[in-house]
């Protein structure tokens, strides 16, 4: 299956969850660490639940993005529907190099979806993290933990990435987050993480990291 096909059928199943229309445990957790009237970069938001939080009900100004055409319209009539105002849902693609100029964000946000890459695209994906985020900004990001019951399964394409069920996956430990984020100044890296989607099927254990680019 090619990925996009994983993902509009995935984006079909989510939209119609609970949990794709409330804020993820993980975002209420970590809002504390933003600045108030900040601007947030949100990477793979889904059905844009957090970034509509975020920018509705916190006052933040954010630009969502996702790779997914049917998630960015689900979003946007959610923007819609809930009438907020400040938020933009854009199109990026996380393997390629942001769209977006050096230091234009406070904050860099992103719930369960930079665990999809190769070493090489996963170490990209954070020089940009870093490049667009201002001096003293702050990345907050939740992944994959190596203590999931899917990590092992599928063909193992490189260590703790792989693929299976028509898409790729990594799986981190706080350790091995660490070493991607070693430019940030860590705030918290721990592997306490939960979700509404797992946290019935005792999934407690993702990797939630939030730091702050040295100002
Ligand atoms: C597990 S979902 C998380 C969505 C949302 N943040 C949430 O927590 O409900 C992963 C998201 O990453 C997006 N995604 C996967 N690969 C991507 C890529 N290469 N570039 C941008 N987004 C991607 C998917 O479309 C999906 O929306």
């Amino acid at each position: 299956m090619a990925d996009s096909q994983f993902w509009q059928e995935k984006h079909d199943d989510y939209a119609a969850r609970d949990w794709s229309k409330k804020p993820s445990i993980f975002v209420e957790e970590i809002v504390e660490y933003f600045p108030a009237g900040s601007r947030i970069l949100e990477l793979g938001c889904g059905q844009g639940q957090d970034g509509l939080w975020l920018a509705g009900a916190r006052g933040f100004h954010v630009i969502a993005t996702d790779f997914e055409e049917s998630a960015l319209y689900i979003s946007r009539q959610r923007k819609l529907e809930q009438d907020v105002q400040n938020i933009l849902f854009e199109s990026l693609n996380l393997d390629e190099l942001f769209v977006y100029d050096d230091e234009k964000f406070d904050v860099v946000y992103s719930h369960l979806a930079l665990h999809y890459f190769d070493t090489e695209t996963t170490k990209q994906v954070f020089n940009e993290i870093y490049r667009v985020l201002k001096p003293g900004g702050i990345v907050a990001f939740l992944v994959n933990s190596v203590n999931d019951p899917e990590y092992n399964s599928g063909t193992k394409l490189e260590g703790d990435y792989f693929e299976t069920e028509g898409t790729k996956k990594r799986y981190f430990s706080a350790e091995s987050v660490k070493k991607f984020a070693e430019k940030f100044d860590v705030i918290i890296c721990d592997e306490k993480g939960e979700t509404y989607k797992d946290i019935d099927k005792g999934v407690h254990h993702l990797v939630r990291f939030v730091g702050k680019k040295p100002a």
